[in-house]
């Protein structure tokens, strides 16, 4: 007999930007080229002052198991830095460490969820969410995200979703993969629908210091709403820190307990060093940052209007992150299809709105994280290849 697989782990979803990044590197290996704009990482290196505090902790010896919950170090410069940035008291004792912002979506999930619960998630979203959801065994429960409304969801039709059944509601802004932000008056009526159910609330803001001219504010900042939200923020995005493996959430004191315990069972702790450079990356100087941001915004400038002058294809302004999600809907072909042809034929990695959920549909990811030059390049193969349809 064949042993067989788990069917929660059967469940699982993945990742979309990883699988066409391996396509894209099997293509070059035949010595063909390609631009990468499928994956969500900036395009700089780490701060020299940030990987200098990891090295210098290294040579320490900060290299053996630590607190679970992280280091006391990190919990207080994490909790100042939220405190200070959404405008609300959050104790050290409230923070949690974990390998990542992503440990925090799969164990809110499975610290909260069981099967019966259902989960409201933005779709398009970042696909890990659907995946955690069915791998707990509670129902997905879609919640669309509106081009019309700068990619931002209804709260007529998040207040239709909300049940009593309701046992956790994801946000994310600024969002992957459309940019999008979400208004403060729709923040403060979604924050009223939830109250009145049995919902915990995951807002992901890993993005939230990058946005372009625009407020990206957050749903724990309106009052009552931290006792029952997991505010979630890192250090991948922000501080080109993807490899470090180092993220950092607020959590209601019920949750610290729960989510400590399954970091224990799975990673032990998050390596000093890496937690040591976090601390000098929170309370260093943040030029880095703001220049990181800027060159985002001047590839913005450029490729989202660039795109709107290639013959059937629109693209509405984000106001954050590095992804730009054009409209492709009215060229004669799919979008999953032109996402695998333009990497086949022209060279251009780039992702389907559907690798996002099923309201993708239409679009494709552009991540911007590439430099000024290669989205030049980009935006020519891709109207050579649309005017040849
Ligand atoms: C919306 C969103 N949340 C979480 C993550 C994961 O970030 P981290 O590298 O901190 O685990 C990503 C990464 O792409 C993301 O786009």
């Amino acid at each position: 007999m064949r042993p067989s697989i788990a069917p929660a782990v059967e469940r699982l979803g993945t990742e979309g930007a990883f699988a066409v990044l391996a396509r894209a590197r099997a293509l070059e290996a035949t010595g063909r080229d390609v631009i990468h704009l499928e994956i969500g990482e900036p395009d700089f290196e780490t701060p020299p002052h940030v990987a200098e505090a990891g090295i210098a902790a290294i040579r320490a010896g900060e290299t053996h198991y630590c607190q679970t919950a992280g280091l006391p170090v990190l919990r207080e410069a994490a909790a100042a830095s939220l405190a200070d940035s959404r405008g609300v008291a959050i104790d050290p004792e409230n923070v949690v460490v974990a390998t990542g912002a992503k440990p925090f979506l799969f164990f809110t999930v499975l610290a909260t969820c069981g099967p019966g619960d259902e989960v409201i998630y933005p779709d398009p979203g970042f696909p890990i969410y659907e995946s955690a959801v069915r791998f707990s065994g509670a129902t997905p429960v879609p919640l669309p995200l509106r081009e019309d409304r700068g990619f931002s969801f209804d709260p007529a039709e998040l207040e239709e979703l909300l049940s009593e059944r309701t046992r956790l509601v994801i946000l994310n802004a600024p969002q992957n993969p459309t940019g999008g932000v979400i208004a403060q008056v729709d923040l403060e009526r979604a924050a009223a629908a939830i109250e009145r159910t049995p919902a915990w609330v995951l807002t992901d803001e890993v993005y939230s210091r990058i946005t372009y001219d625009v407020d990206a504010p957050s749903i724990a900042s309106l009052p009552g709403l931290l006792e029952r939200t997991v505010l979630l923020d890192g250090f991948s995005k922000t501080f080109a820190m993807t490899g470090w493996r180092l993220g950092y959430a607020a959590v209601p004191a019920e949750l610290v307990d729960p989510l400590t315990r399954l970091i224990v069972n799975s990673t032990s702790c998050v390596p000093p060093f890496a937690q040591l450079a976090g601390v000098a990356a929170l309370e260093g100087p943040q030029d880095a940052v703001v220049e990181m941001v800027a060159e985002f915004r001047r590839r913005r400038d450029f490729l989202v209007p660039a795109l709107n002058t290639i013959p059937g294809v629109r693209c509405i302004e984000p106001g954050g992150a590095f992804y730009a999600f054009p409209n492709v809907s009215e060229l004669p072909i799919r979008a999953d299809e032109l996402a695998d042809r333009l990497l086949d034929e022209a060279g251009v990695a780039l992702l389907s709105g559907t690798s996002f959920g099923a309201n993708g549909n239409g679009h494709l990811r552009i991540s911007y994280a590439s430099s000024l030059e290669n989205l030049e390049q980009a935006v020519e193969r891709i109207r050579g290849f649309v005017g040849a349809l």
